[in-house]
């Protein structure tokens, strides 16, 4: 999945995070909350990032709207606000407590797991009820409705995601672990509870089901990869310290990596907000999780590449001979990139531009990120500091604008300079036009949506099939 929001819409989620107190005086008396929890509850919400799905490009806080792409096609956030009318305002806790629990609506149909309940599922009752009391009070009601979610058939039929939750679906509130230490305990809360890190950094299997036998170790979210963030040293980011994942999540800044698409989404809205306990927290989590046994990155990503200027060699010749020459990589990198990043790809020494030798992104066996980050750009806010890069993909008639076939060759020049080689000095990655068009359209889709629709919607019976044999295995394990 990903978000497609303009940056108006931050401004309003910002807007709305410090929004609540007002609103205090309106509260039901019935709820007899008090300010604590409802401080929680928008520490919470602002923790489970409830705002970067429920809020639209320019739309009222928490009114829903946004399209969230996931490979079977757009579904669409619903209005949470507590509006009786189109929102949630005739939910009862109970209510609420099945959405976030168990993915069931008040009137008993089930949700697609674009909201990440999976994870919340993990959430302590209490920490539930602080939620609960700050959607019902802090939050002002917005009395719009949104679009109806309309996914091809077989996917239309809500009914498919009782099977899948009777397979996939079981979080249950997270007990502490007392041979592990406190801190231990709140980071793993928070990554797999409100963090719902896993539903970006957790491959799929062919069910969009998280594969729980390897957490956490990358996947490709819309035209993103969310890179493997084990603590592995070869695929993950075990070479980091304590001190840079925590600085990495609040600001999205390092010298080897930088935060574009929807983590730095997850920055802006959510993680720079969280506490530094917290954010410390997360780290230790990290830190100590089992890594993966093999991995196709031979070396870490953020330890490839030197800084070098091969610019020099063709200053004499004019730009049009260069494009259509061996060169062409190099001539659009000197027209496009190095204004910022630097001839030689050192970045400026502030870290504003940063290096692109020993970084992430150009270092990774996956160019995804290369990709989008050509196409899309960078555009994060944190605290005061608004990071910036120009899209070059995205305006057809703008004179920075970049076709497929130009991305494709930037990409692989960038690649054989700054990125994993083979033994002959050759990229291992080769970046095709047709990769290119592919992470335009928003990444690659699903192929269940295809199988499913081959003989008679085979997805919803598979799925129905294995639901009914799981309840079967259940039934007989109890016997
Ligand atoms: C990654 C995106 C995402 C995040 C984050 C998210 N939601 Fe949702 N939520 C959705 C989508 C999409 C739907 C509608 C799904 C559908 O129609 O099946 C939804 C539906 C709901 C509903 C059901 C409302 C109705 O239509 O009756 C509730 C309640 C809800 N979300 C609460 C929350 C809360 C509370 C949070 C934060 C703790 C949250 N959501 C975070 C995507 C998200
Ligand atoms: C909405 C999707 C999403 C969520 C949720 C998310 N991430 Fe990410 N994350 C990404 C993407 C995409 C990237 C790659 C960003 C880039 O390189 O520009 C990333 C990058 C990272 C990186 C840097 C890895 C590298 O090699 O550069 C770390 C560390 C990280 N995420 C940690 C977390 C943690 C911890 C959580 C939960 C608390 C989390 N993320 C939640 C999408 C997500
Ligand atoms: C106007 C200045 C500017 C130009 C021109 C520019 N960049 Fe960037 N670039 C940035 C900034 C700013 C960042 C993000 C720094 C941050 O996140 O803190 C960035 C980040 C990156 C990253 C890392 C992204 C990530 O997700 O980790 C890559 C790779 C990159 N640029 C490549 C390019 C390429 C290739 C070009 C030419 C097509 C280019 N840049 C042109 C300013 C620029």
């Amino acid at each position: 999945m990903t978000m497609t929001r303009r940056p108006f819409t931050r401004l309003l989620a910002t807007a709305c995070l410090a929004a609540p107190l007002p609103l205090l005086a309106a509260a039901p008396a019935a709820l007899d909350s008090d300010n604590e929890t409802l401080a929680r509850g928008a520490y919470l919400a602002t923790a489970s990032d409830c705002t970067a799905c429920h809020t639209a490009p320019g739309g009222q806080p928490m009114a829903g709207g946004l399209e969230i792409a996931s490979p079977l096609g757009a579904i669409i956030a619903t209005n949470i606000t507590p509006s009786k009318s189109h929102g949630i305002g005739d939910y009862s806790e109970a209510d609420f407590v099945r959405a976030l629990r168990e993915g069931i609506r008040a009137d008993g149909a089930n949700l697609y797991p674009a909201m990440p309940y999976t994870a919340y599922g993990h959430l302590s009752d209490a920490d539930i009820h602080a939620l609960y009391v700050y959607f019902m009070e802090g939050v002002a009601p917005v009395d719009t409705p949104t679009a109806e979610t309309a996914l091809p058939f077989p996917m239309n039929l809500r009914v498919a995601m009782k099977g899948w939750n009777l397979l996939f679906h079981d979080a249950e509130p997270l007990e502490d672990d007392p041979e592990r230490s406190a801190e231990w305990n709140r980071g793993r809360y928070l990554v797999e509870g409100p963090g719902h890190c896993s539903s970006c950094h957790t491959p799929r299997g062919f069910f969009m089901q998280e594969r729980d036998d390897q957490a956490l170790t990358g996947a490709q979210v819309g035209p993103w990869y969310a890179p493997d963030i084990t603590p592995d040293v070869a695929a993950g980011i075990g070479s980091w310290r304590h001190d840079e994942l925590v600085t990495y999540l609040r600001t999205g800044k390092l010298d080897q990596a930088q935060a574009a698409g929807s983590m730095a989404e997850a920055i802006e809205h959510s993680f720079q907000h969280l506490t530094e306990d917290d954010l410390g927290a997360i780290a230790t989590y990290l830190e100590a999780l089992p890594t993966a046994e093999s991995s196709s990155q031979a070396r870490s990503r953020f330890d490839h590449g030197e800084p070098g200027d091969e610019l020099a060699s063709f200053r004499g010749d004019g730009y049009a001979a260069g494009l259509s020459g061996d060169s062409r990589g190099a001539q659009l990198y000197s027209a496009n990139c190095s204004s910022c990043h630097q001839a030689d790809g050192s970045g400026t020494d502030d870290g504003y531009y940063p290096r692109l030798y020993q970084n992430g992104v150009l270092g990774d066996v996956n160019a995804t990120n290369l990709i989008a980050t050509i196409l899309y750009g960078v555009d994060r806010e944190v605290g005061d500091e608004h990071v910036f890069m120009p899209p070059f993909g995205e305006q057809p008639n703008a004179f920075n604008a970049l076709n497929n076939d130009d991305v494709a060759v930037l990409a692989n020049y960038l690649l054989a300079r700054f990125g994993e080689t083979d033994d002959d000095g050759h990229p291992i990655l080769q970046v095709s036009a047709d990769e290119v068009q592919e992470i335009r359209e928003g990444g690659p889709r699903s192929p269940l949506i295809l199988l499913a629709r081959i003989g008679l919607g085979v997805g919803v019976v598979v799925l129905a099939l294995l639901g009914l044999w799981l309840i079967r295995r259940r039934k007989a394990r109890r016997r």
